[in-house]
């Protein structure tokens, strides 16, 4: 990296238990005012971070594999972010895009049209959440082609609203006893290497996903097919070599929208702008969110100009989005990427994270695969000798790893993927010491 924008040295350092006083009696209070739905990982009360670390209202320094759930990519409370947003804040907080304009909303289109994956012209929606894009990526999509099915993956998430409930995969927690949820959304076979019949291809897994749709759906009824190029609340799931080609080529074919939903993968953290261009596959539509404004509330959906444009003037917004603070700290994050190199980090981070965790699966019999791309890791959990899902080793893990300092991800249908999301300025030392802590954890689960 080019200069430390480092405020807390990056180390983990534990001054009481875990969870600290301090954060407990925040957490009595919680329990007087907040709904238990948003239930939390850890009750860790948080004061302030930096980079990979993050520091508790106890002073503990903690080590973050989760950035919230995959948004703080660059580090937490970057210097330039804060400067960025801040400017802004004293400048100009709102005027809502369509009734007063303003430069940076245009800044970010522009550059989404530039960084996502396509040589053609592209038009862009900026809205305030990863589920209010996947939504309108929903609407563009249908009005596009005229149809009402939708198709997302088997093991997907793609949020928590009405809509995107129904196109996410597992019923507990995200939708048990919320529904009814809107018809016409279909989940479709996948391909998951670990699970799949032993030697299937990325073809044969995109085969199977055509048949069910031609079977189940019908391809002339499908408006669009949304799928995340690694899924990331599904349990890191990398498809097979061959399966989102295939799949693509038959949207082609058939005039289905293809949408990669790149709100977890995309911005940087998968070694790529975003993580379809690991496959020979141009979407016609992508969804971004989470790291795009380094913790700052935005999304966005871009695509093909001419399905952008099928919608009628007011048929999409929202009094929030492409906020301008919001689009200020996307900025910024937009040249931190490049100015710091951080595609090439997250590179790194993989590389660095294989390099030490690699070997679990031969080392640990609760550990049944180790993958990932960029900075984005599974370890998948299973009973010793089998590929029985185990949920229980993975709470276990993720409570030494909490009471020991370190901030650590579920995932899975299962409930039974470690999944880590650390920050691309995360150090070798920091990777090192946070492996060390769960292979106590791992190591105690050796029957
Ligand atoms: C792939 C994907 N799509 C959509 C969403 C929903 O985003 P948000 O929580 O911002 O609504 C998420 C959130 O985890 C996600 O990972």
């Amino acid at each position: 990296m080019a200069s430390s924008p480092f405020t807390v040295s990056q180390e983990r350092k534990i001054v009481t238990e875990l969870p600290g006083p301090k954060s407990k009696e925040m957490h009595a209070r919680r329990l007087k005012t907040v709904s238990r739905g948003a239930g939390t990982l850890a009750d860790i009360y948080m004061d302030h971070g930096s980079g990979a670390i993050l520091v508790d209202v106890d002073g503990n320094q903690i080590i973050d594999l989760g950035c919230g759930i995959g948004v703080t990519t660059i580090g937490h409370a970057h210097p330039a972010i804060a400067a960025a947003a801040s400017a802004q804040a004293n400048k100009l907080t709102h005027t809502l895009f369509t009734v007063t304009p303003y430069e940076n909303y245009l800044l970010v289109a522009e550059k989404l049209a530039e960084i996502t994956p396509g040589d053609f012209e592209k038009h862009s929606i900026l809205v305030n959440s990863g589920a209010e894009a996947v939504e309108n990526a929903v609407k563009i999509a249908r009005k596009y082609t005229g149809r009402r099915a939708i198709a997302a993956l088997d093991h997907a998430f793609h949020g928590r609203t009405n809509l995107t409930m129904a196109m996410t995969y597992r019923p507990w927690p995200e939708r048990a006893g919320m529904g009814p949820f809107p018809g016409e959304i279909y989940s479709v076979p996948t391909s998951y290497p670990f699970r799949d019949p032993e030697g299937m291809t990325g073809v044969e897994a995109a085969e199977r996903t055509i048949d069910y749709i031609t079977t189940h759906i019908g391809a002339t009824e499908l408006a669009a097919l949304f799928v995340e190029p690694i899924q990331g609340d599904g349990g890191i799931v990398i498809p097979a070599e061959g399966f989102f080609e295939t799949l693509s080529a038959f949207c082609t074919e058939n005039g289905i929208v293809f949408v990669s939903d790149e709100i977890q993968a995309g911005i940087a953290r998968s070694g790529a702008w975003y993580a379809i261009e690991h496959h020979n596959v141009v979407p016609d539509l992508v969804t971004s969110a989470k790291g795009i404004a380094g913790g700052f509330p935005l999304a966005a959906v871009t695509g093909r100009a001419e399905i952008m444009d099928a919608v009628q003037p007011g048929g999409i917004g929202g009094t929030f989005g492409g906020n301008p603070v919001s689009t200020a700290a996307a900025l910024a994050v937009f040249d931190l990427i490049e100015s710091e190199n951080l595609i090439e980090e997250a590179k790194r981070v993989e590389r660095a994270f294989f390099a030490r965790i690699g070997d679990w699966a031969e080392r640990f019999s609760v550990v049944g695969e180790v993958r990932g791309k960029g900075a984005m890791f599974g370890v998948e959990l299973v009973h010793p000798g089998t590929t029985k899902p185990n949920p229980e080793a993975l709470s276990a893990v993720i409570a030494h790893a909490t009471s020991n300092g370190v901030i650590v991800l579920d995932a899975g249908s299962w409930d039974s993927v470690l999944r880590f999301l650390p920050s691309v300025v995360i150090s070798e030392e920091l990777i090192d010491d946070a492996a060390t802590v769960i292979e106590q954890a791992l190591q105690a689960l050796e029957p």
